[in-house]
């Protein structure tokens, strides 16, 4: 049946702030709709908020269709639409939205000031997409350093989602999921792996696939295994930590992990089964040749060695080696994809084949049993793809912050390591500094007296700047306050 459809051009329209046209009604169902579609068109996940610039003058263009899906909406080619509107190579099209009764295309007339970046990008195919790295382009757009875990999946991981081929991942017929955990141990120089959702759960799965009740990890005090992980080895698998102190470059002291191991026939003590490591800790890559010796000193002692390699990719991006590097000699490692390599969601736990089928029924066990799990493992395959070469953009781009904070008044640089940079200010001024960046659109988790930065692929150079420049405010505040003591 021939679609009924009505057609009503509006143009040259100046549209302020508050007046989004067909956006009245617009409720979260619309909400995501539009997501969708300007993800299905590489408009960028940002792209309603660079709608909001009030620079922007609006040519609007109101298609509606009258038995629209989302589906069918989807179904348009764009390009059709723009020919059929008459867009001319002036304009630009800034939004795209689907609703369930409409399909609605804005095109923004390109003023020069909302071109200062370039960031509209048109959905001419000889236009590149534009990449949620702009987010943090236009001076209106937050540029969020609280951590690499808020990248936004790039449209490339969208459309891999959303085409994956899937099957049940618990009844091992997941092929897209299948093919990412053998990616993943292949990279790791791994025998086997397994894909769960997030790296809390592949690192407690390890954990219990090593550990029975009873027995006991070896783990630095401020490692992710044991203080971020809601105890939960202890809480539901019945193991037992020994928090060691790190050294300041992030390592243990070997001698002390050889002293902290307990002896095996006294039924006083728990069972030492496990040595812990983190690998980046606090943004630093630990030495190789000191993870040589830590887990050769593991062997000696009778223990299996885990390390957490949530953030291994920076780790083989710093020190130049590839991923197996990193990985060789570990019983099991974890890696995300969520973090800095822009996944959406998951990661990966590679290690011996009987550990990985131990750590598979855990995963069961904790609810990680996921269905069509290709769905998601398909944007950690497109991370992969994208390649974790990238993040020496972040680690530059972190160096520039730390260089940019150094010299700051009222600030101390503790230190800066991969893609994280560590600050502690007077106490006393806590909430001084966190309006300072919320004024300046700066997002941080500031602590009491310290806060970490974190850059990532959805953080520019402008990004940098500003966050800088947040940060000189601050120094400022403290000079005066500084000068009025005096
Ligand atoms: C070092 C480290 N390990 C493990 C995790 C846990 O990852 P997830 O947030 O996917 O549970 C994190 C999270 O930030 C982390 O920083």
């Amino acid at each position: 049946m021939p679609r009924r459809r009505r057609l009503k051009v509006r143009r040259d329209r100046a549209l302020p702030r508050t007046r989004r046209p067909n956006r009245s009604s617009a409720g979260a169902e619309e909400e995501i709709a539009h997501r969708n579609i300007a993800a299905h068109y590489d408009l960028g996940n940002d792209f309603f908020e660079r709608l909001l610039d009030p620079s922007m003058l609006y040519s609007c263009a109101l298609f509606e269709r009258e038995e629209t899906s989302l589906e069918q909406a989807q179904e348009s080619k764009l390009e059709r639409l723009c020919r059929k509107l008459a867009l001319r190579a002036e304009h630009r099209v800034v939004e795209v939205g689907g609703g369930w009764g409409s399909f609605a295309m804005h095109a923004a007339r390109t003023a020069a000031a909302s071109r200062r970046d370039g960031s509209f990008s048109a959905m001419s195919s000889t236009q590149p997409s534009t990449h949620p790295a702009g987010a943090s382009s236009t001076d209106a757009s937050p540029v969020d350093l609280r951590s690499d875990t808020v990248t936004l999946p790039t449209p490339a991981m969208r459309r891999a989602m959303a085409e994956a081929m899937v099957g049940d991942d618990v009844k091992g017929e997941d092929p897209t999921a299948r093919r990412l955990e053998e990616r993943v141990a292949e990279l790791l120089g791994l025998e086997a792996a397994m894909f769960a959702p997030s790296g809390t759960q592949t690192n407690l799965c390890a954990l219990l696939a090593h550990c029975q009740r009873g027995d006991e990890y070896i783990v630095g005090r401020s490692m992710h295994t044991f203080k971020y992980e809601g105890g939960g080895a202890s809480a539901l698998g019945g193991i037992v930590p020994c928090p060691l102190p790190e050294r300041a470059d992030g390592t243990l002291d070997l001698e002390l992990v050889r002293r902290s191991v307990k002896p095996e026939h006294d039924s006083h003590f728990p069972k030492s089964r496990l040595l812990c490591l983190e690998n980046t800790h606090g943004g630093r890559a630990l030495p190789i040749g000191w993870i040589d010796e830590a887990i050769a000193t593991a062997r000696e002692l009778g223990l299996a060695v885990h390390l957490d390699g949530a953030r291994l990719w920076n780790a083989a991006v710093e020190l130049a080696v590839e991923p197996a590097r990193i990985a060789r000699g570990f019983d099991s490692v974890s890696v995300c994809l969520s973090k800095g390599l822009g996944a959406p969601v998951g990661s990966v736990l590679a290690g011996g084949g009987e550990t990985i089928s131990r750590a598979r029924r855990w995963r069961k066990v904790l609810g990680g049993g996921m269905r069509q799990s290709g769905v998601i493992a398909a944007a950690g395959l497109v991370a992969l793809d994208e390649g974790f070469e990238r993040l020496a953009e972040d680690h530059r781009r972190a160096r520039d912050l730390a260089e940019g904070l150094s010299d700051l008044e009222g600030l101390e640089l503790r230190w800066a390591a991969t893609s994280m940079v560590f600050l502690r200010f007077e106490e006393a001024r806590t909430d001084e500094l966190r309006s300072t960046l919320d004024e300046a659109g700066v997002l941080a988790d500031v602590e009491r007296g310290a806060l970490r930065l974190v850059v990532h692929r959805d953080v520019t150079d402008r990004g940098i700047e500003r966050a800088v420049e947040a940060f000189r405010a601050f120094a400022m505040g403290a000079r005066v306050a500084g000068g009025a003591r005096t």
